[in-house]
């Protein structure tokens, strides 16, 4: 059932996107490589050979991404600040000049519109330098990304007020290092994400303790990092076994990051026993799960004054008894997932609909992590075709979403501030090149110029962020999904069957 009411008077509302999905411009200025740059540019690793080469552009469109930023209403826009654009070698002693003129401009322009910056400091874009010196299995990269956030902090915090560390810090240990999908495809899934992992929270707590101690008191903003959250429902609500399947794929999946830095500064309990027992049974000497010193735990614990997640699925887990060989994070969560074959399916496998899943997510994180402020930082979904200008998928995901945000907020007491749609516009989509598309704005990559076009979706999240509110029946007009029952009546009988429809404020 759809729920209508009113978000919180300074309720943020905004559009996402990241460095390398937009920008392009990938050598221009002096800028350095990335590894995202490299692996695009090997002939294979990407549908369709697409590269980020060009992108959306956006390197050259300051003004004119300002200008659909106002033409929406949105309150802040989140990005990312590609590292190699502002250090081509990774490294402070190379300071590239015309990337941070890039940011002035695009900061500036922002705060001149009233809309606040939302920046990710690393968006998976690693400089190429630093791969080369072993990439984020190398505990050198912990000073190094200490040091360029302390640059972005001194440079831009005096405008910039809320920071976000890692973009997916799961997705950079899992793909980068275990799975090895991304780059740097270090195929290593029983170990090399641990050891990732463990460097990412320690570089994450260092860079926040910076923040904290020499820009806190002068700029006033906040730091977080931003895990990627699938909600997942046990297969059988009344088998136990199920319930702790769906926690443990939680803790698995979240707490590896957001327990260390919501609770005590380590590892979740039930991460800590499965690996180490599973290790034990591998014959290993000690436990592929890296260990805190009580020094560390005590650095890292508290170490973010919001909550930021990003989320696009659900899933269905059930509990499992996985093979021991070869070792893996996937094998020792011991669960198995699957989709509900009913729910929506999007361009991006195993990514659907299920807005009531965004509900429970975040009564779950209020649960386990006492209630922190919360934002959404990304949210939405990816369709394939060229051009959807028409996109009512996309108007029926966004509304559907949002309410069950609006639910949580209003109806459990969730601590929510803030929520994202992703993307500002279509984007290069990592491995799937320009194939899915994600944006409120359609993208014609064909064009040189590359145009922006609003979609419908653009139209209705603009309403939305008008309103602060979802409508009430009265105020909306129904769409019918069927081009078969779009006669007015069918549409209204079928509105009020909850089915087949969605509505827009009039
Ligand atoms: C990433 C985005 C990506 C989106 C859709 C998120 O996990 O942060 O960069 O475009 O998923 O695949």
């Amino acid at each position: 059932m759809y729920f209508y009411g009113t978000f919180p008077e300074d309720f943020t509302w905004g559009v996402s996107s990241s460095a390398y999905q937009v920008e392009g411009g990938w050598d221009a200025d002096g800028k350095g490589p990335s590894i995202w740059d490299n692996f695009t540019h090997v002939p294979g690793n990407i549908k369709n050979n697409d590269t980020g080469d060009i992108a959306c552009d956006s390197y050259n469109k300051v003004e004119e991404d300002i200008y659909l930023l106002r033409a929406l209403g949105v309150k802040n826009y989140a990005f990312s600040l590609s590292w190699s654009r502002i250090f081509p070698s990774g490294r402070n002693n190379s300071i590239n000049s015309h990337g941070v003129d890039y940011y002035n401009r695009l900061i500036d322009g922002l705060v001149a519109n009233n809309i606040t910056p939302i920046v990710t400091l690393y968006h998976w874009d690693l400089p190429q330098a630093l791969q080369d010196i072993g990439g984020w299995e190398s505990s050198a990269l912990i000073d190094l990304f200490d040091s360029f956030a302390d640059f972005c902090f001194q440079t831009f915090g005096d405008r910039v007020k809320f920071w976000i560390t890692f973009n997916e810090p799961q997705v950079i240990a899992w793909f980068g290092y275990g799975a090895g999908t991304f780059p740097p495809n270090v195929n290593d899934p029983g170990s090399a994400p641990y050891r990732v992992a463990h460097i990412l929270l320690k570089a994450h707590a260092r860079v926040y303790h910076t923040y904290d101690d020499k820009y806190r008191a002068s700029q006033g903003g906040v730091i977080a990092l931003c895990p990627n959250i699938d909600w997942v429902e046990p297969k059988t609500p009344s088998d136990p076994r199920d319930i702790e399947a769906a926690d443990r794929y939680l803790q698995f999946l979240v707490g590896w990051f957001t327990h260390p830095i919501f609770k005590n500064g380590d590892y979740p309990d039930v991460m800590k026993w499965k690996v180490g027992n599973r290790s034990e049974l591998q014959n290993l000497p000690s436990s592929r799960l890296p260990v805190f010193t009580a020094e560390e735990r005590e650095y890292i614990r508290g170490t973010a004054d919001v909550f930021c997640f990003n989320t696009y699925t659900s899933k269905i887990v059930t509990h499992a008894t996985t093979r021991l060989r070869p070792f893996s994070y996937v094998y020792d969560q011991e669960v198995l997932t699957k989709v509900d074959s009913s729910w929506p399916s999007s361009a991006i496998t195993d990514h659907r609909a299920v807005a009531w899943g965004l509900r429970r997510l975040l009564n779950w994180i209020k649960e386990e992590y006492g209630n922190p402020p919360i934002y959404i930082i990304e949210n939405g979904v990816g369709i394939k075709t060229k051009s959807d200008i028409d996109d009512n998928t996309r108007i029926f995901y966004y509304k559907t979403y949002v309410d069950e945000a609006l639910k949580a907020y209003k109806l459990d007491g969730v601590n929510l501030r803030g929520y994202n749609a992703w993307s500002f516009m279509d984007t290069f989509e990592w491995l799937n090149g320009y194939d899915p598309r994600f944006g409120l704005h359609q993208v014609d990559f064909d064009n040189p110029n590359r145009p922006r076009t609003p979609k419908r979706s653009a139209v209705y999240y603009a309403e939305i962020i008008r309103n602060n509110e979802t409508k009430s029946d009265d105020q909306t007009t129904c769409v019918c999904f069927h081009a078969h029952l779009s006669s007015q009546r069918n549409c209204f009988s079928l509105w009020s069957a909850k089915k087949h429809s969605f509505c827009i404020t009039k």
